[in-house]
């Protein structure tokens, strides 16, 4: 079983030499194992075209390993140097409108472009080279969130014409394209692949099916990129384990497959910039502004837990104030703590810090590291002495369980709903984290799944808000599964080409439900749909008709099914609001044999093996209920703001009769 372990994200080229074994000596002091570099350094990996200068990054490796700590290393290519791109031009990406992306930040590429593609094989080679068999080395990072400043979409030449290969190696004949993409309307047929347009500067919108497969063949460009580097790295470092960075609320590529590369799943987690950036209202944002959302992070815990196949961390976690919200402000006393426990709830094999020092120059000179730009402490610095000491004590290990709970969530269905929203504020994440947030609440601790049969295997509760175009597969095992199955607005709604299936939506699921949807409405802000006494939908509902197997549960003041039942499979036919979607969890939760923790608002729980963790997210609570005080581990049943409790759980069999 694998120790959970504390890291840090450093950038020893941003320092004097003279710095970096103090730096090193205080790492190590305060309980951390392994740190980040390098995954920005390729200005001074190669100053010149050809002329790799590694000597400095070989001492940097040397010193942290001299002072017994592992290092991931990150491969430069998310930073093209100048040299590089001036070399070659036309590796930018253009946007929307056709503009170069051009060099003076980051990520200033194209995935499409052979030629830097190529560029990054040499370096990632000679990298791998020098440093695949050092003993520091345990893990490399490749590039660096992929995707980041809406760079997975680019309409250069290399996109278009790689584009139009991937087009015919999909549809083989161009009259099987123009059907699947409805090309008749608007007269928008082609003769021949080579005429194929990418979907930008279009008079208006552009053709669905077209920006669907034009968003599959970008995410495409991004795993194929990635593969690239991965394969180039295994090569000379059979051993090393191969992760990337994703990001949080990202849904521009899909994360399963490009995993498939990886051997862990990492992920950023900044808690406090991500709820400035979120849809939430501003009533929630004030509430929780230095704690962050109670659920945010726990999804992306869960989720990246999926795409690792159970190996996931967090790289860079939030230590104080960031530079890119709205607003910055500092995390709470003891948040920084809550944080890092919640991840090793989730069964996070580490937790690595952004970032070691404050940078007093250049673009993120207000973003908050362990150190100051003057190298004293920061607030952050004495939390995670702290918290490793605790870690040590209890001996915490990765013992992650299948959760009988499983939610689906699905990267084409995220751009499904982004290309036709049908209202203005539907947004698929947004839909997916209400269902979260709910199961939360009731204290239960959820997988985050794929559309797939193996992914809802021996599962008591499957839950699938929105899921554009089920696979016959998912489609055959969901029928089989024996689980209870709540099936969201929207599911099953369009075929894979994106168009409505033949026998109107939910398409296929009529092998699980036999219902049909014959009208939706979107409803703009202030609309709700109401049920007498049990909340209302809000954004979006739909009208169905249903078969003689399928009976009402919930209908809606105005005389709709809201809720309909069939055995154990129930259609939710609109965007549900709290109230409502606490009511139908609470029918389906009696169906499916699931008992349920009644939390104070702001407490979260997360079972992980036998350890159950408790996370406060508000005002001191009184958890006594929820604990038996003789088992506590760390935290005490009155539990202080941003506090953790931990202890060890009575048999696991008991994981399904939660209370
Ligand atoms: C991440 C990125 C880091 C740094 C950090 C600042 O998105 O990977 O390089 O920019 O944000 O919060």
């Amino acid at each position: 079983m694998t120790r959970q372990r504390l890291g840090v994200c450093y950038y020893p080229e941003h320092w004097p030499q003279s710095r970096w074994s103090e730096d090193a000596a205080m790492m190590k002091g305060i309980g951390l194992s392994f740190v980040r570099i390098g995954e920005f350094a390729w200005s001074r990996l190669e100053p010149n075209e050809g002329a790799y200068r590694f000597e400095w990054l070989s001492r940097a490796v040397d010193t942290l390993h001299r002072a017994g700590l592992k290092v991931v290393l990150g491969t430069p290519t998310a930073t093209p140097p100048k040299w590089l791109v001036d070399k070659m031009p036309e590796m930018a990406a253009l946007d929307a409108d056709g503009r170069p992306r051009k060099f003076g930040s980051r990520r200033h590429y194209c995935f499409s472009h052979e030629g830097y593609a190529q560029e990054c094989d040499r370096i990632v080679e000679h990298l791998a080279r020098a440093f695949g068999g050092h003993p520091a080395v345990a893990a490399w990072q490749t590039d660096n969130e992929y995707g980041c400043h809406d760079t997975v979409l680019s309409y250069s030449l290399a996109a278009l014409q790689a584009f139009r290969r991937w087009c015919e190696a999909k549809y083989r004949s161009i009259e099987t394209l123009n059907e699947a993409w409805g090309n008749v309307f608007w007269s928008m047929e082609y003769r021949r692949f080579d005429a194929i347009e990418l979907p930008n500067l279009t008079v208006t919108e552009a053709n669905p099916s077209l920006l669907l497969d034009f968003q599959r063949f970008s995410s495409d460009q991004v795993v194929a990129f990635n593969r690239r580097q991965a394969r180039i790295i295994r090569r000379h470092a059979p051993d090393a384990t191969i992760l990337h960075n994703f990001m949080g609320a990202f849904v521009d590529f899909d994360h399963y497959a490009l995993s498939d590369d990886l051997d862990i799943a990492a992920w950023d987690s900044y808690p406090l910039g991500f709820l400035e950036r979120s849809s939430r209202d501003d009533t929630f944002k004030l509430r929780y502004m230095r704690v962050g959302d109670p659920d945010f992070q726990a999804f992306h815990h869960d989720l990246y837990r999926a795409c690792g196949r159970g190996r996931w961390q967090v790289m860079e976690q939030q230590p104080g104030p960031v530079n890119w919200a709205p607003w910055n402000p500092a995390p709470a006393k003891g948040a920084v703590r809550l944080w890092t426990f919640e991840a090793f709830a989730a069964g996070a094999e580490a937790v690595s810090y952004f970032r070691w020092r404050q940078a007093p120059f250049a673009q993120e000179q207000m973003h908050e590291g362990l150190l100051l730009p003057n190298a004293a402490p920061s607030e952050a610095y004495d939390d995670i002495a702290r918290i490793s000491k605790e870690l040590d004590a209890l001996n915490a290990h990765v013992e992650t369980a299948h959760a009988p709970v499983a939610l689906i969530f699905d990267y084409e269905s995220a751009w499904a709903w982004r290309i036709e929203p049908q209202g203005q504020d539907f947004s698929y994440f947004d839909l997916v984290m209400c269902f979260y947030r709910a199961l939360r609440r009731a204290g239960l601790s959820v997988d985050v799944v794929p559309p797939t049969a193996a992914a809802i295997a021996d599962r008591r509760l499957i839950i699938i808000p929105a899921l554009f175009a089920p696979s016959h597969d998912f489609a055959e095992a969901l029928a089989k599964s024996g689980a209870t199955v709540l099936l969201g607005p929207r599911t099953g709604s369009k075929t894979a080409d994106f168009q409505i299936p033949a026998e109107l939506p939910p398409g296929i699921l009529r092998s699980v439900i036999d219902i049909r949807v014959r009208r939706v409405e979107s409803l703009r802000p202030g609309v709700r749909i109401t049920l007498s006494g049990q909340g209302a939908f809000m954004r979006w509902r739909e009208f169905l008709a249903f078969g003689e197997s399928v009976a009402p549960v919930l209908v809606s003041e105005d005389g709709e099914t809201a809720l309909a039942r069939s055995d154990n499979v129930f259609y939710l036919a609109g965007w549900p609001d709290e109230e409502l979607l606490r009511s139908v969890l609470r029918r389906v939760f009696v169906v499916a044999g699931i008992s349920t923790l009644d939390l104070p608002e702001d407490i979260r729980v997360r079972d992980n093996g036998a350890m159950r963790y408790i996370f406060n997210y508000g005002a001191t609570t009184d958890i006594s209920a929820l604990v038996e005080e003789e088992t506590l581990l760390i935290g005490e049943p009155i539990l202080e703001p941003c506090g953790v409790a931990a202890f060890r759980r009575a048999p696991i069999a008991e994981f399904f009769e939660v209370s």
